[in-house]
């Protein structure tokens, strides 16, 4: 079977690919590397000894979409590719728009095209705005509260809209919800730009001394110690989800959605503990304010994907930590920079293939 996988050298996406080659699949990857780098398909290639298809396109070349698609004529597709930072797209919500949404669009077009009716989407946890009903059910009704987040649930409407229109097509909408960790080899994993919004990737550069100490942002939470909670999850059991995704698409048609996540939220204190533990280096850190639109907790009902697709979380906290603290103590300031910017897709894929 032959997967097409959007954003594919990205920190979920590059985890996924492995585990798609790791398990025979032909693996073709698009990206335009806006927030990532060939250099996480390059160790993914030499951790599995086998290597995707690597194209350069941005979704908003609608012309180059279609093209890889007449020529590779994939059989499903894993769709990634998007921009994802919250704070980003309150300042910036039209590009958002266009990334994410139309992109997606131009995708869907272009798989139609070639009658590629096979879809996974990186859904998000977002899509439950500020609900308080928890654990979060996949029936819990969905809003936004940042431009981002919607972009999020105007695809999960565009897809759920195609579906019914259509009988031929099969989806997934997937919602995440914290996807941390790293490949326990320590070889790959999440590599943001600039300062980290979130908090696991941040307490990894404090703990390995990139950054002086964690904000804390409010301690006066109505949890178990006044800090936000939320469900992590490692990104190798993520990257699972999808392939229990996938295979579940092969036999029932229509859209479908599932939960991702473990069921048990842990608090940033825990986490800032468990780091510190795990790294055996100080994680100083600071209380301050609370940071405006993120809730007191949040955590899935994982269970409709535990039923449907046989599966669930086996990693904990532990791990997580443990496996990002090698990442990032291997690799402290992420994947090395170099300018890839000029390269053919030949020579990309010769890169990756390290020839
Ligand atoms: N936090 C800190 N300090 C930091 C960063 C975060 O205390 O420097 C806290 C937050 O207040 C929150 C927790 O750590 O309580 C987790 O914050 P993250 O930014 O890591 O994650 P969020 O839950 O806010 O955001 C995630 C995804 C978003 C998605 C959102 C809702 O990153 O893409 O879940 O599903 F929109």
């Amino acid at each position: 079977m032959h997967v097409l996988v959007t954003g594919g050298a990205g920190f979920i996406g590059s985890h996924t690919v492995a585990h798609l080659l790791t398990d025979g699949y032909r693996v073709s990857v698009i990206d335009n590397f806006s927030n990532s780098s060939p250099e996480s398909l390059r160790r993914v290639a030499n951790l599995v000894g086998k290597s995707p298809e690597l194209y350069n396109i941005d979704l908003l070349d609608a012309p180059a979409l279609k093209n890889v698609f007449e020529s590779l004529r994939p059989d499903a597709v894993i769709h990634f590719a998007g921009l994802k930072a919250v704070g980003e797209s309150v300042a910036q919500p039209l590009r958002y728009y266009r990334n994410n949404v139309t992109g997606t669009l131009n995708l869907l077009e272009a798989m139609e095209a070639v009658d590629c009716r096979t879809l996974v989407f990186s859904s998000s946890a977002t899509v439950y705005g500020e609900s308080t009903a928890l654990p979060l059910l996949e029936t819990t009704p969905r809003s936004a509260t940042n431009p981002y987040g919607r972009t999020k649930l105007h695809i999960e409407e565009m897809l759920e809209e195609l579906a019914a229109s259509d009988p031929r097509w099969a989806i997934a909408n997937l919602r995440y919800f914290n996807p941390v960790g790293a490949h326990e080899s320590g070889d790959i994993g999440e590599d943001p730009q600039g300062i980290p919004n979130n908090l696991m990737p941040f307490v990894a550069q404090v703990a390995v001394g990139v950054r002086e100490k964690v904000s804390v942002f409010g301690g006066d939470y109505p949890t178990v110690d006044g800090t936000g909670v939320r469900d992590y999850i490692h990104v190798v059991d993520l990257a699972a989800g999808h392939l229990a995704a996938l295979n579940y698409l092969q036999g029932s048609k229509g859209a479908h959605v599932w939960n991702l996540g473990t069921g048990a939220g842990s608090s940033v204190l825990e986490v800032i503990d468990a780091f510190a533990r795990v790294s055996k280096r100080p994680v100083p850190y600071q209380i301050t304010d609370r940071r405006a639109g993120d809730v007191a907790e949040n955590y899935a009902d994982p269970e409709k994907a535990r039923l449907d697709l046989g599966w669930k979380a086996e990693r904990g906290l532990e791990q997580m930590v443990g496996d990002m603290w090698r990442w990032q103590s291997q690799n402290p300031t992420g994947f090395p920079d170099r300018e890839f910017g000029t390269m053919s897709d030949q020579e990309l894929n010769e890169f990756i293939r390290g020839e």
